[in-house]
C-alpha cells in the first residue's frame, strides 16, 4: 500500500449488515484506502465471559476487502464490558478524592490492575487468532486514546501495591528513598516500603519528589499496558505496524516511553474542539473559531513525528462539527481538506477521518461524520474525496523535510511544573509553544526532539524551553553542539529528585554559561514589565547573577536574554512580541532562511513540495519563495481555508 492515503473510522457493529457492502463501495469510490474498526466492540465480540462472536468482524473485513480497502483493527480494551466489572470489581480506576469511577461510559479501567491486563492480553490474542491472517489486515491499533478523560492517575489499591514495588526496585533501600524525597523536612521518613501511601489525601501537599515518582510510576504502567498487546501482535505478525492514537495537549504519560512498543504514532486531530484548550487569550481565538488555532495542529504533527521516530498518522480527523466542546462550530468550508493537507505536509502517512457515518444514537449523536445519519454525503465527504484526488494527481509524497531548527519537548517537565508551579499555570508545553509559534510565522520547519537526544548535530538552532532537569544525554548534546542554543527559563532548575541543584539553576558548566538564578519573581501573568527595545516579561522572571553578555534587559534593568558564545539563556517568560523578537534574532544569528508569510498562513516542506495553508478567514497573497519553481495546486492568491502547493526547484 502506498502512502500518503486517506482513511476513515468505521463501526460496522453500529449498522445493519445489509448496509456494509454499499458503505464499502462508497468508501472506495471516495478514494479512501484505510478503514479503522473494532476499537470499542468488546461487548459485541464477547457478550458474556467466554461467549465469542467474531464472525461479524471477519465478515465486515471480508466486505471491506472486496472493495480493496485495508483495515486497521483496534483492540477493544478502552471499553471493558459490564460483566468484566462483576469479574474484577476492583479494576475500576479511583479518582484523587478516593472515589471509584463508575461503569457506563468508557476508559473505566485501572492501568495497574494486573487481572485486567490479563483480560486484555486474552482479547488481543483472540483478535490475533481470528483476524490476524485476514488479507485486508494492514495493522493494529492498541486500545484508544490512553489518558483520555483523565484516566492515567488512579489512586486504587492496585496502584498503591504497584507503586510500593516500583519504589523498592528504584531505590533499593528505604533510606535512599527518604533521602531522595527529603523525608527529614516534616518527619516524613519511612521505616519500610509498605508504609508508603499514594500522594493524594494528604493534609497539605505531599513532597514534590513523592508526586513526581507517582507520575513516573503511572506513566510506566501505561507503557507496560501497551507492551502486553504489542508483544502479542509482533509475535504473530512481525510485519504489521502496531499503532496507537494519541491526543492533543496530552502529557499525563511519557509518550516517548510508550512509543518504544509501537511502530507508528498517530494522533486524533479535532482542531475546533481543541481551540478551547489552546492557551491563548479568548479574544485572539475569535478569528479562528471555524478554523482552529494555526499552530496547534502543526506542533502536534511535529511532536508525533518525533514520538513515532518519523512514522505517524492522523487516526481521527475532524470532519465537521464535533459534540464535546462547549460550542461546536461548523468548520469554514475547506478546513476538512486543509487539515488533511497540513498533516500530509508535516509527513503523515495516513489521514483517517472520524467517522464514516454520524451515529443517530448515544453520546456522540451530534458529532458529524463524512455521511449524515440518513447516509447522504455531509460536506466533509466531498473534502476528503478532493484530498484523495489531489494526492493522486500530484503524486504527493516523500519525507517531511528535516528542520534546521529543533525544540526539546519533555513530558516530565510538564509534570514537574504542575506539581510545584510556583507561578500558577506555568507550563513546559506553553513555553514550547511560545517558541514554536514565532518560528512557524516565519515559515521555518521545526523538528521536536525528545530529552533523550544526545546529539544535536545537523541543526543550526536548538531550543530547550523550561526543562525541569538535565540528564546525561542532554548534557552531552549541549557540550558537543556547535550550533546556536536558546535555553529558556527554569531549565536545569531542579535535579532528577526534584531538589534545587547545588550550583543553582540553570546548572550548566561555567565555561558554557556563567550565570546563576539567584531569585525568582513570579507574578500574575497580566502584570508585565516592559523590555527595552520592545515586548514585555511577566509571570516568571529570574534574577540572574551573570558575567555573560546581557543582550536584552527589561525596564527595571534585569537581564532578560544573556549570551555566551552561541549559547543564549532566556531568564523570563516573554510575551508574543518579545518571543518573536528573540526568535527572529536567533534565526538571524544561526543564518536560518525565513519566508514572508501573510498573517494566518503557515507552510511546510515535504519531498519536493512546499504546502501553504491559510487559516485566515480572508484570502491572502503569497510571495513566491526563492527556492520555488511555481505553484502546482492553487496559486499565489490563497483563499480563506485554502491550500496552495508549490513545487521546489530542488527537492527539500
Ligand atoms: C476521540 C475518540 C473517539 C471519539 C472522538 C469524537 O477522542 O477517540 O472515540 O469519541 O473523540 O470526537
Amino acid at each position: 500500500m502506498s502512502f500518503p492515503a486517506i482513511g476513515v473510522c468505521y463501526y460496522p457493529e453500529h449498522w445493519p449488515v445489509e448496509w456494509w457492502e454499499e458503505d464499502a463501495r462508497r468508501m472506495a469510490e471516495a478514494g479512501i484506502k484505510y478503514v479503522r474498526i473494532g476499537e470499542f466492540a468488546w461487548s459485541k465480540l464477547e457478550p458474556t465471559p467466554g461467549e465469542l462472536h467474531f464472525d461479524w468482524l471477519v465478515q465486515s473485513m471480508d466486505v471491506l476487502d472486496r472493495h480493496g480497502l485495508k483495515v486497521i483493527v483496534g483492540t477493544p480494551t478502552a471499553t471493558p464490558p459490564r460483566w468484566m466489572i462483576d469479574k474484577h470489581p476492583d479494576m475500576l480506576a479511583v479518582d484523587k478524592e478516593g472515589r471509584r469511577r463508575g461503569f457506563g461510559s468508557r476508559r473505566h479501567y485501572d492501568f495497574s490492575h494486573l487481572g485486567y491486563r490479563e483480560e486484555c492480553a486474552r482479547i488481543t490474542q483472540l483478535l490475533i487468532d481470528k483476524v490476524g491472517q485476514h488479507p485486508a489486515l494492514a495493522g493494529w491499533q492498541t486500545d484508544n486514546e490512553y489518558a483520555c478523560h483523565d484516566t492515567v492517575l488512579s489512586y486504587s489499591d492496585a496502584a498503591l501495591q504497584g507503586f510500593r514495588a516500583w519504589l523498592a526496585a528504584r531505590y533499593g533501600t528505604v533510606e535512599a528513598l527518604n533521602e531522595a524525597w527529603g523525608g527529614v523536612f516534616w518527619s516524613m521518613d519511612y521505616n519500610r516500603f509498605d508504609q508508603i501511601e499514594l500522594p493524594n489525601l494528604t493534609v497539605t501537599e505531599a513532597a514534590p519528589a513523592h508526586w513526581l515518582d507517582f507520575r513516573r510510576y503511572s506513566s510506566a504502567q501505561v507503557a507496560a499496558f501497551n507492551k502486553v498487546q504489542f508483544d502479542l501482535m509482533k509475535a504473530a505478525r512481525p510485519d504489521l505496524p502496531v499503532i496507537h492514537n494519541f491526543m492533543s495537549r496530552s502529557t499525563e504519560f511519557d509518550h516517548y516511553e510508550l512509543a518504544e512498543t509501537l511502530d507508528v504514532a498517530s494522533w486524533d486531530s479535532y482542531p475546533l474542539g481543541h481551540l478551547e484548550g489552546v492557551p491563548e487569550p479568548a479574544e485572539s481565538k475569535l478569528p479562528y473559531l471555524r478554523q482552529g488555532d494555526p499552530d496547534n495542529s502543526g506542533l502536534h504533527h511535529d511532536l508525533y513525528r518525533a514520538v513515532g521516530h518519523g512514522r505517524w498518522w492522523i487516526m481521527e480527523q475532524q470532519p465537521g462539527p464535533v459534540n464535546w466542546a462547549d460550542y461546536n462550530p461548523d468548520p469554514l468550508p475547506g478546513m476538512a481538506r486543509l487539515w488533511a493537507w497540513e498533516a500530509f505536509a508535516h509527513g503523515a502517512e495516513v489521514v483517517s477521518y472520524f467517522r464514516w457515518r454520524q451515529a443517530p444514537f448515544a453520546q456522540e449523536q451530534m458529532h458529524a461524520g463524512l455521511l449524515r445519519p440518513d447516509s447522504k454525503e455531509a460536506p466533509g465527504y466531498f473534502e476528503a474525496r478532493q484530498v484523495a484526488e489531489e494526492l493522486a494527481q500530484l503524486g504527493f509524497g516523500g519525507e517531511a523535510r528535516k528542520g534546521r531548527v529543533a525544540i526539546v519537548f519533555d513530558y516530565q517537565s510538564e509534570w514537574a511544573w504542575k506539581i510545584q508551579p510556583q507561578a500558577a499555570g506555568f507550563s513546559h508545553q506553553q513555553h514550547v509553544r511560545n517558541c514554536y509559534v514565532p518560528l512557524r510565522k516565519r515559515g521555518v520547519d521545526v523538528d521536536i526532539l525528545s530529552p533523550s537526544t544526545s546529539d544535536f548535530s545537523g541543526y543550526d538552532l536548538v531550543i530547550i524551553p523550561a526543562l525541569f532537569a538535565w540528564n546525561d544525554a542532554l548534557r552531552t548534546a549541549i557540550a558537543g553542539f556547535d550550533g546556536h542554543l536558546l535555553i529558556g527559563p527554569r531549565s536545569g532548575s531542579k535535579t532528577e529528585n526534584f531538589a534545587i541543584p547545588a550550583a543553582l539553576g540553570p546548572d550548566l558548566p561555567q565555561n558554557l554559561l556563567d550565570a546563576k538564578v539567584a531569585r525568582i519573581d513570579s507574578t500574575d501573568p497580566r502584570q508585565t514589565v516592559s523590555v527595552k527595545g520592545g515586548g514585555a516579561v511577566g509571570h516568571w522572571r529570574e534574577r540572574l547573577e551573570t558575567r555573560a553578555e546581557v543582550v536584552i534587559e527589561d525596564e527595571e534593568d534585569f537581564p532578560v536574554l544573556v549570551a555566551q558564545g552561541r549559547l543564549n539563556y532566556l531568564a523570563a517568560s516573554g510575551d508574543r512580541a518579545l518571543m518573536q523578537r528573540i526568535i527572529d534574532r536567533m534565526l538571524d544569528e544561526a543564518d536560518v532562511p525565513t519566508l514572508a508569510l501573510p498573517a494566518g498562513v503557515r507552510c511546510r516542506v515535504r519531498g519536493k513540495w512546499r504546502v501553504y495553508f491559510n487559516y485566515g478567514d480572508t484570502a491572502a497573497r503569497l510571495v513566491p519563495a526563492a527556492d520555488e519553481a511555481g505553484y502546482v495546486l492553487g496559486g499565489a492568491e490563497i483563499p480563506a481555508a485554502g491550500v496552495t502547493v508549490a513545487a521546489l526547484a530542488t527537492a527539500g
